[in-house]
């Protein structure tokens, strides 16, 4: 436990204003990140008073849905997934700012009827033409919708139209330069908005304070002190009916290139000149620009990636991968990758970064590990005959927190020594839970700030240090050469080999 003091700085990573009204139009409404995050995210802002009366959100699918079908869907979103509706009346207050327009993605003049429908609404709701578009539909329609909504002039205006867009941005780096290309034709940078809801989470955001706020980290965050770095990010959920995208994306696609990467270049990146989006966005980039994989002459050295077989999860028997709903039989997508990253500038030269992911481990945790060098020299005799070097663990979930590993003597007549934990819990120490990170990061674009969003190089940056990867796990591979680990345990064994090699191991969470 740590006593939270007040502490007077400011830091301007918050904000509190409220944006202006606006309408939200949210493409690919009837799948589930509409019903069970954005809009109770929407609608919890609502409550808090963060967004103002005037709110309207425009969903936009192919269903031919009408509007109250439409309302009825968010309630249950709201009810299910979200905080509740609180009180009747704040939901039909609300629902009242509820819209549905279908249309096809592909079609320019259902964009005109949108076009209409939208100028009717600023008349209706007072919404004074600010408009965000958010794409949340399948990735190969991000181009084709972008270049809809400029030829049909809804992106025109710099001041009043943003663009949201869902990850993962591209497929790999040349798509994702193409989609950088269709959306520079069509509006500035300073109007796009790639999402990663990563970035959302007030543990990530942390992370910038922990290292920048106190002045007894930074010192020892380098080549010079720190042994490696361990991200994880485990979890227990498996496909979940979303086969369909996933198949064809595979936890490389789905997490390291965007969720571990952006916790990745938070830990590696220099301190930036200010909190201005651009200053901070830029030295993320200049990290992500000075990693590669530790070995791409023979990438077995540097990444792993693995499927799970069926287990158990909780006490009961679950699926493996290839018997997923949708999944093929002789599939090779990974549901686990770990990868072994270098970083080649003076602050990390030689220090490696380890990352993993999965679906089906045994326990739902994200963390990011530092771990500190052993003392050059020990004159004391531990109790377990080895000294274990100093941890700092930053946790991102659950238990959101801080802890610091340290050696303390055991007490005794021998000088013996043996590891303890100083443990900072955001929960105990502030009591209520942080802000849902769906709705930080859309007031966060509606009030124009960019600070929490990908930018072009920067997307564009991760997709190169995975490319060799890219290419060697998209070419037809017999289903048997993918490593395999059953469903509710940790890594296959040829992960554990990925650092083992270097006489390190996973951290066991
Ligand atoms: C999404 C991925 O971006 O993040 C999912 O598409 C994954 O596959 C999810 O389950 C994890 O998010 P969180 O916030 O639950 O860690």
């Amino acid at each position: 436990m740590v006593a939270v003091l007040e502490n007077p700085l400011r830091i301007g990573l918050q904000q509190a204003r409220v944006p202006e009204p606006q309408i939200l139009v949210i493409f690919g409404a009837s799948g589930d990140l509409t019903q069970r995050k954005l809009v109770p995210a929407l609608y919890q802002m609502r409550l808090e008073r963060k967004l103002p009366a005037e709110i309207t959100i425009v969903g936009v699918a192919r269903r031919e849905w009408e509007h109250d079908y439409f309302r009825e869907q968010m309630r249950i979103g709201v009810e299910e997934y979200g905080g509740g509706l609180q009180s009747e009346e704040a939901w039909q207050e609300f629902a009242q700012g509820l819209y549905y327009c279908s249309s096809d993605i592909d079609k320019p003049e259902d964009y005109q009827k949108l076009k209409a429908f939208l100028s009717e609404l600023d008349e209706k709701r007072g919404t004074r033409g600010n408009r965000v578009f958010y794409l949340s539909v399948a990735p190969r329609f991000f181009g084709e919708a972008t270049e809809q909504l400029g030829a049909a002039g809804m992106l025109a205006d710099p001041q009043k139209h943003r663009l949201v867009i869902e990850k993962p941005f591209g497929r790999d780096l040349s798509s994702a330069q193409v989609l950088n290309r269709v959306v520079r034709r069509v509006c500035a940078e300073n109007q796009v908005y790639r999402i990663d809801h990563y970035l959302g989470k007030e543990t990530v955001q942390n992370l910038m304070v922990f290292r920048f706020a106190n002045a007894i980290f930074e010192p020892l965050w380098n080549r010079q002190f720190v042994d490696h770095v361990q991200i994880t990010v485990a979890e227990t959920v498996g496909l979940e009916g979303r086969a369909g995208y996933y198949e064809t994306a595979g936890a490389l696609r789905d997490m390291v290139q965007n969720h571990l990467m952006q916790l990745f270049s938070l830990t590696v990146m220099e301190p930036p000149n200010s909190l201005d989006a651009d200053a901070i966005r830029t030295e993320k980039v200049k990290a992500v620009q000075a990693t590669r994989l530790a070995d791409t002459s023979n990438l077995e050295l540097s990444a792993i990636r693995g499927q799970y077989t069926a287990g158990w999860m909780k006490g009961k028997p679950v699926p493996g991968y290839r018997e997923e709903e949708g999944a093929s039989p002789e599939s090779t997508t990974g549901t686990y990758v770990a990868l072994k990253l270098l970083v080649d500038n003076w602050r990390w030269k030689g220090v490696p970064f380890y990352l993993r992911t999965g679906k089906r481990m045994p326990k739902k945790v994200s963390e990011i590990a530092i771990q500190f060098k052993e003392v050059p020299f020990l004159m004391f005799q531990s109790a377990s005959k080895q000294v274990n070097p100093n941890v700092l663990a930053l946790r991102i979930q659950p238990n959101e927190g801080v802890s610091m590993r340290f050696e303390v003597k055991t007490p005794g007549a021998s000088l013996r020594s043996r590891s303890v934990d100083m443990d900072f819990r955001y929960d105990t120490a502030f009591g209520k839970p942080s802000t849902d990170a769906y709705a930080r990061l859309l007031i966060d674009c509606m009030l124009g700030d960019q600070t929490l969003f990908t930018r072009d190089d920067e997307v564009e940056a991760s997709w190169r240090v995975i490319t060799p990867l890219l290419e060697a796990w998209d070419a037809p591979a017999p289903p048997e050469t993918i490593p395999l680990y059953e469903a509710g345990t940790w890594e296959p064994v040829e992960a554990e080999l990925l650092l083992n090699r270097d006489g390190r191991r996973w951290r066991r969470l």
